[in-house]
């Protein structure tokens, strides 16, 4: 029997063991710690422990499995909590407090409940890999497909269970493959979690993940299928972004990683997502989640794999046809446990001690993202949003500046802009999108034709706002001409009106694309007539004593968000009012 030979906090080797391979998942010790098989030669297997060592003795046995690290892949994960090895959290407590026992074998999804199961096929019919045989409602909007295993050879169905009520484990379809062997399907399968599962073909990115948070969907948005960094300091919003891009992003599952983070942002996450009703089914948010929780409290190897368990428990409903959304925060304390791992391991350290390897693991796991044709033929996609907390907001460190080499969104936040209370953080010079053109048929065709120039001008406002600033800080605005006041106080309106978005008000939280492009069009409108006013000799000061730009300051909660036809009497009442200024000339049609 293989005998633990030397333990170094999470990581065990074993000497002179032949009965090992690489990634193989493994018992450790008299309590059957979960472990993995990190590294393996001649003379050594090293192992590491996703459980707590504390009284773990060298002489021990170590146990193989025969698999690699798997995930179990059925009906009960969305509306579950696990941790980072997919081990079910059952209550809130677990999350902050108290864990299961040490090496408890408790099955991931619950072997005993019952799932209302149709079988979609038949006797004698065709199965392949990825291709559904049996559905069931796993929750009152997720409609769970059951899939032949991805690396199946398929064969044909020889009997099938009637329609009803099974557990996971039972046996719902046999096919004989064409090696003329039986295999028994049941709800469930397998799969390694560090390693993507296949898909027919990948589709180009074009189509957007509609956040409803103004400053992403315009300034720098993000696709299906695409991913997103959200890097920034501490307290400057990233976990409040993340619950906002969760609650409201048209996707049609989240997978929510609390990685190294408080436990009880993760309690709050379910409790808010409990009690908020999604406005597209009218039933609780967590009818479409699941939450994976390794928080700071819990082992730091987990952690490390709890980026794994989470990609693979979204690919697996991709490959059904869903959209899924994740949203890893953070995903510097998951680097971080790589760091703690590779000294445990006496490997090399590279920058800031974190290992050489950290830039392939970060675009590894970025590169799991995309949308995709499925093997069943159906079309999914997995969408990553992964915080980066750069210490002191410095955005030259290792974890920032790798995240941003993989990600094609960047939505840096901005510590100025958080003490300023400017909400949302996210800076609009910094951040970007290298979706915008790939997305801008889209926007075309489904929001106005016009979306992406009116886009441009608000971001052409910004810009010249920022120039301009240079000056102001050096001779003050006085010395500027009216145009160049007018465009301040135009950029003025964009920054307070448009950009900043409040979380807490009940149509502000989430604006539908029209509602984002009409408030542009009024910001764009109230520039054009100022500056048709000002060429008709009006003052600055007498266009800003319009008290307009108030207004439009306020129309984000003054027009609710089922009202777009009000931003028409809006643009109208400023029309008659700028009329009135120059005197009565109408100005403009
Ligand atoms: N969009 C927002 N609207 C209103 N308030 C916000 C918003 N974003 C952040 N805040 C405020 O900032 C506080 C800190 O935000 P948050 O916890 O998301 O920061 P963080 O970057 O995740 O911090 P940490 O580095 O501690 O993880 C929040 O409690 C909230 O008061
Ligand atoms: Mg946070």
């Amino acid at each position: 029997m293989d005998k633990i030979y030397s333990i170094n906090g999470p990581v065990v080797k074993v000497k002179n063991s032949r009965s090992f391979s690489m990634t193989e998942m493994v018992y450790v010790g008299k309590k059957r710690l979960i472990s993995e098989v990190i590294g393996v030669n001649s003379d050594l297997t090293t192992i590491q422990v996703y459980e707590g060592t504390t009284g773990l003795m060298p002489g021990e046995p170590v146990v193989g499995t025969g698999a690699a690290m798997s995930a179990l892949l059925g009906p009960g994960i969305i509306t579950n909590i696990f941790d980072g090895i997919e081990r079910p959290l059952r209550s809130l407590a677990e999350l902050t407090g108290a864990f299961i026992g040490d090496g408890a074998e408790v099955s991931p999804l619950d072997t005993e409940r019952k799932f209302n199961v149709t079988v979609t096929v038949k006797p004698g019919d065709r199965l392949s890999a990825g291709q559904v045989y049996a559905t069931c409602p796993e929750t009152p909007v997720i409609t769970h497909k059951c899939m032949l295993q991805p690396l199946s050879k398929g064969g044909e169905v020889i009997w099938t269970a009637p329609d009803g009520e099974y557990t996971i484990n039972d046996t719902v379809v046999k096919i004989r493959t064409d090696r003329g062997t039986e295999e028994e399907l049941t709800l469930c399968q397998k799969w390694p979690i560090r390693t993507p599962r296949p898909s027919a073909e990948r589709l180009p990115i074009d189509r957007p993940l509609i956040t409803g948070q103004r400053v992403i969907d315009t300034i720098a948005p993000i696709a299906k299928g695409g991913t997103a960094a959200i890097p920034g300091g501490f307290g400057t919003g990233k976990t409040m972004t993340q619950h906002q891009l969760a609650k409201w992003c048209d996707a049609d599952i989240i997978v929510y990683i609390g990685c190294g983070e408080r436990g009880n942002e993760m309690t709050q996450v379910l409790e808010e997502f409990s009690e908020l009703t999604d406005p597209r089914t009218g039933r609780p948010l967590t009818d479409r989640t699941v939450l994976i929780a390794n928080t700071s409290n819990m082992p730091v190897s987990a952690r490390e794999a709890s980026i794994y368990t989470g990609i693979t428990l979204a690919e697996y409903y991709r490959d059904m046809g869903y959209h899924i959304a994740i949203m890893a925060d953070s995903t510097s304390r998951w680097a971080e446990a790589l760091r703690e791992l590779s000294g445990r391991l006496e490997e090399m350290p590279a920058e800031e001690g974190f290992p050489a390897y950290l830039p392939s693991r970060i675009s590894e796991f970025y590169e799991r993202a995309g949308y995709v044709k499925t093997l069943g033929g159906s079309e999914g996609s997995v969408s990553i949003i992964g915080a980066v907390s750069p210490q002191g907001s410095d955005f030259s460190e290792p974890v920032t500046q790798n995240t941003k080499r993989f990600v094609r969104c960047f939505w840096a936040l901005d510590k100025s802009l958080a003490y300023a209370r400017h909400y949302p953080a996210i800076n609009w010079t910094s951040s970007y999108s290298e979706y915008t053109d790939d997305l801008a048929e889209y926007y075309r065709k489904n929001v106005a034709p016009d979306f992406m120039e009116v886009r441009q001008e608000i971001s052409n406002i910004l810009n010249k706002e920022s120039s301009l600033m240079e000056i102001v800080k050096l001779m003050g605005a006085d010395v500027l001409p009216d145009d160049q006041k007018l465009l301040i106080e135009t950029a003025k309106a964009v920054r307070v009106g448009f950009l900043q978005q409040n979380a807490y008000h009940k149509d502000d939280t989430y604006v539908p694309l029209e509602k984002q492009y009409r408030m542009m069009k009024l910001i764009i409108r109230f520039y054009e007539l100022g500056r048709e006013a000002l060429e008709k000799g009006v003052t600055v000061s007498r266009v800003i004593s319009t008290g307009w730009t108030e207004k439009i300051i306020k129309v984000k909660y003054d027009i609710p968000n089922d009202k777009p036809e009000m931003f028409d009497e809006y643009i109208q009442s400023m029309e008659s009012d700028f009329a009135e200024l120059t005197g009565g000339v109408s100005v403009g049609a």
